[in-house]
């Protein structure tokens, strides 16, 4: 989709006739948003080290390098959700989708996760468990082998596509939004996400997460 382009001509204008009273830089419209548990509450599964460095640095620039991209454009002021359904599958917004897809992802996966999760599950998502997949531990074994043999950077996602639940992966940024399937769980298998802890041993990592670290409430509260 080309969005309608801004009229910079008079912006133009106002520039060379009042060079010294440029318009202030507004400030981002995109900020990354607060972990919701300090940054050593998942160790040690996850380091306190892979989270600050994980959020800090490889969200953080994605937030910024969104920021910058979209500035002075007419995708300033949409949100996440929109730069992505407008930019999905665009040769010419490429890096625009790809940052507002990490950016989103990234906020998503962090509330997938709790200190100290269990299997409980509340009582509407497990019945669509047992409908979908036949017990807790096919869908793990199933979300596992997504996240395991995804080639490369990418994410395994737990998805409502109409009344069903659905294991899908998606290879660097995408994420399911535009498939207009509904994600309820995310997990990152980037290796930023796991080598500082693990190094190669993905398996180990994904087996970790979906044993001792899994938001079910979370997965839950994204059917509605
Ligand atoms: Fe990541």
């Amino acid at each position: 989709m080309t969005l309608p382009s801004q009229d910079s001509s008079a912006v133009t204008k106002a520039r060379r006739r009042f060079p010294s009273e440029a318009p202030a830089r507004p400030a981002p419209v995109h900020a990354l948003p607060r972990l919701p548990y300090a940054l050593n509450a998942l160790e040690p599964v996850i380091s306190a080290t892979t989270l600050a460095v994980h959020h800090g640095k490889h969200h953080q620039a994605y937030v910024d390098k969104l920021n910058e991209l979209v500035a002075g454009t007419a995708f300033a002021g949409l949100t996440l959700e929109d730069l992505i359904m407008r930019t999905a599958g665009t040769q010419e917004h490429t890096g625009i989708f790809n940052n507002a897809a990490q950016a989103w992802n990234h906020a998503f996966y962090w509330r997938c996760l709790k200190p100290a999760g269990s299997d409980a599950i509340p009582e509407v998502l497990g019945k669509m468990i047992k409908e979908s997949f036949g017990d807790l531990a096919a869908l793990k074994s199933e979300f596992a082998k997504a996240a395991i043999e995804q080639f490369g950077s990418g994410w395994a996602w737990l998805v409502l596509d109409g009344a069903k639940l659905r294991v899908v992966r998606t290879g660097n940024a995408n994420d399911p939004l535009p498939h207009h399937l509904r994600p309820l769980l995310a997990l990152d298998v980037w290796e930023h996400a796991y080598y500082l802890d693990y190094q190669n041993r993905r398996a180990d990592h994904v087996h970790a997460v979906l044993n001792k670290l899994i938001n079910w409430e979370f997965a839950a509260s994204n059917l509605a």
